[in-house]
């Protein structure tokens, strides 16, 4: 079984920092340095090194080339990546003192998807196929709407999260992959296990999937629900994790891994890529996580 991933690819431009920097403040960086990221593409890498057969769909402009070799060379299959004349998406990531990020995101050729781009990849999806979607791409409303009418499997990750995702057709979702901030949007309630409930109650035959970082995680579907806890590591930066627990969950899905194996080796694979810097180029292995953490 194959992942199409319709999603963003950005040039991430990261700066270590003390602190955030905050209103009227101008502040120092003595670490500058260019990784490639978007959301779509480190879920990607991540799905590739997870072992899964992943296509990326997607647009760049010129200057990001380089950003589809780095998918290749990891394993991902760029046939689905258009060369368009904006410029490539791009990320201001500010990395503090704790390994914590803030993160400021410009569309570019993300968000230059039209009808065309939507046919051209959904056409390209067969029966069976897994669809995932972020958030960085313009039309993901379409996408879905159009995806579900051909019958795909459909994973979303709802981020960034918008007020606009309210009105998108959520009911074609299979499997929502949310943090506690997007689930509080999504569902209006603070705590994990209200937030569950009406995700539940919404969206009655999906399945959520809700991370809380230090906490750990809660999977629930109409019939089981399960929490599993976070591994203790030291951050070095964080960007990039939940990415990377997305592409190892999806992959266990995919596999047909049981979800607590699933979840494991998702956590696994999270707790390691936050002991690097970068977002796509932290991305551990399967064989690196296997034995990391002595899984089978
Ligand atoms: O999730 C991390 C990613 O968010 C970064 O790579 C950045 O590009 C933003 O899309």
């Amino acid at each position: 079984m194959r992942v199409i991933n319709f999603g963003s690819i950005n040039i991430d431009h990261v700066y270590r920092v003390e602190h955030f920097v905050r209103p009227g403040e101008t502040l120092r960086s003595d670490d500058y340095k260019v990784f490639s990221g978007g959301k779509g593409a480190n879920q990607s890498i991540a799905l590739a090194h997870a072992g899964v057969q992943v296509l990326h769909a997607g647009k760049i402009g010129r200057d990001g080339a380089w950003l589809k070799h780095k998918l290749e060379e990891a394993g991902v299959d760029t046939v689905l990546i258009e060369m368009t004349e904006a410029p490539t998406g791009h990320a201001i990531i500010q990395v503090n003192k704790e390994g914590e990020n803030a993160i400021i995101i410009h569309g570019g050729a993300n968000e230059s998807v039209v009808d065309d781009d939507i046919q051209r990849v959904l056409d390209a999806c067969e029966a069976g196929d897994f669809l995932l979607l972020q958030n960085e791409i313009n039309s993901v409303d379409r996408v879905l709407l159009e995806a579900k009418k051909r019958g795909l499997f459909i994973v979303f990750n709802p981020a960034p999260m918008t007020e606009a995702i309210k009105s998108y057709p959520l009911e074609a979702v299979d499997i929502f992959i949310i943090n506690q901030v997007e689930g509080e949007m999504l569902t209006g309630k603070k705590e994990p296990l209200e937030i569950i409930q009406e995700m539940q109650k919404h969206y009655p035959r999906s399945k959520t999937v809700l991370t809380l970082g230090k906490e750990g995680v809660i999977y629930a579907d109409a019939k089981h629900q399960l929490s599993k806890k976070a591994l203790d590591v030291v951050a070095v930066d964080t960007t990039g994790a939940g990415d990377t627990f997305i592409g190892y969950f999806l992959a266990g899905v995919v596999s047909q891994s049981p979800v607590e194996k699933a979840l494991e080796m998702a956590i696994s694979a999270s707790a390691l890529c936050v002991t690097r810097a970068g977002a796509a180029d932290s991305i551990p292995g399967r064989e690196e996580v296997k034995s990391k953490f002595n899984l089978l």
